[in-house]
């Protein structure tokens, strides 16, 4: 059954604007809309209205982006678990409810316009070592001829699920990223290739963290919760020996 529902959305004109929550009415959504396919729809219904749409963001809609960013109802990406706004259904809610829709919340990701944050900081958190170096001279060995266990290997894919979303950030109390942060240094600190910059990259993924204004890690777990990639807390224990080992 199409639903009628109320919104009340976040309002925010530039970094700078005090912003606040507007209500909206929109009717006969589909349940198999997805909720960025509603929004779509709502703001062709305020174009014609003469109105400013709602600024969201948004790219491959498939869940592989990170780019969707939405606090739907108190949670980042919504209701449902292990999935991204993109990929959230409006079959998840029902006739007459009342969505709240905000953006993701922190002081390292100022908002942009309306639902739209700037996630930059993680950008530079990356730059500062989420890399490894390769010699491409021509005689670069053969990634095949290195053996890597199995357990290593699934870990270090695990880990470079991440799609660096920042839902953990948003969900965080103390606005930490060392969810997002220990699945970048863990990526390459399982594997053989990330070893020789290893004491380098977790020192200098950290120091970026710490100087962007992301908060620290107080163990309440609501980051692994709200994670659309199911990151593991293992992550941040494994940067914590990571950071430990290269400050020895
Ligand atoms: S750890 Fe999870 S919630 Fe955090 S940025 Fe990566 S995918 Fe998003
Ligand atoms: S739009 Fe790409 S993950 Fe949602």
């Amino acid at each position: 059954m199409n639903m009628n529902l109320k919104l009340k959305i976040w309002r925010q004109n530039g970094a700078n604007d005090e912003g606040k929550m507007v209500d909206y009415s929109i009717s006969d959504v589909s349940p198999d809309m997805s909720f960025l396919e509603m929004l779509d729809v709502l703001n062709e219904q305020i174009i014609s209205e003469g109105g400013e749409p709602v600024a969201f963001d948004h790219d491959c809609r498939e869940g592989i982006c990170g780019m969707c960013s939405l606090y739907i109802n108190g949670e980042a990406h919504g209701p449902d678990r292990g999935i991204t706004t993109c990929q959230l259904h409006m079959r998840k809610f029902k006739d007459g409810d009342t969505i709240y829709i905000e953006p993701f919340r922190a002081k390292a990701f100022p908002v942009i316009k309306d639902l739209v944050v700037d996630r930059s900081s993680f950008d530079r958190i990356q730059h500062a070592g989420g890399f490894i170096s390769v010699n491409t001279s021509g005689n670069t060995q053969d990634a095949n001829a290195i053996p890597i266990s199995k357990h290593a290997a699934d870990e270090a894919m695990d880990a470079a699920t991440c799609i660096g979303c920042g839902a953990c950030v948003a969900t965080c109390k103390n606005s930490s990223a060392m969810l997002f942060v220990g699945a970048k240094v863990s990526q390459y600190a399982l594997l053989p290739q990330g070893q020789v910059e290893a004491a380098d990259r977790v020192k200098n993924m950290v120091a970026q963290m710490d100087l962007e204004g992301f908060g620290n890690c107080t163990n309440t777990g609501a980051c692994e919760v709200e994670c659309p990639k199911g990151i593991s807390l293992d992550n941040i224990a494994r940067m914590n020996r990571e950071f430990l080992k290269a400050n020895i």
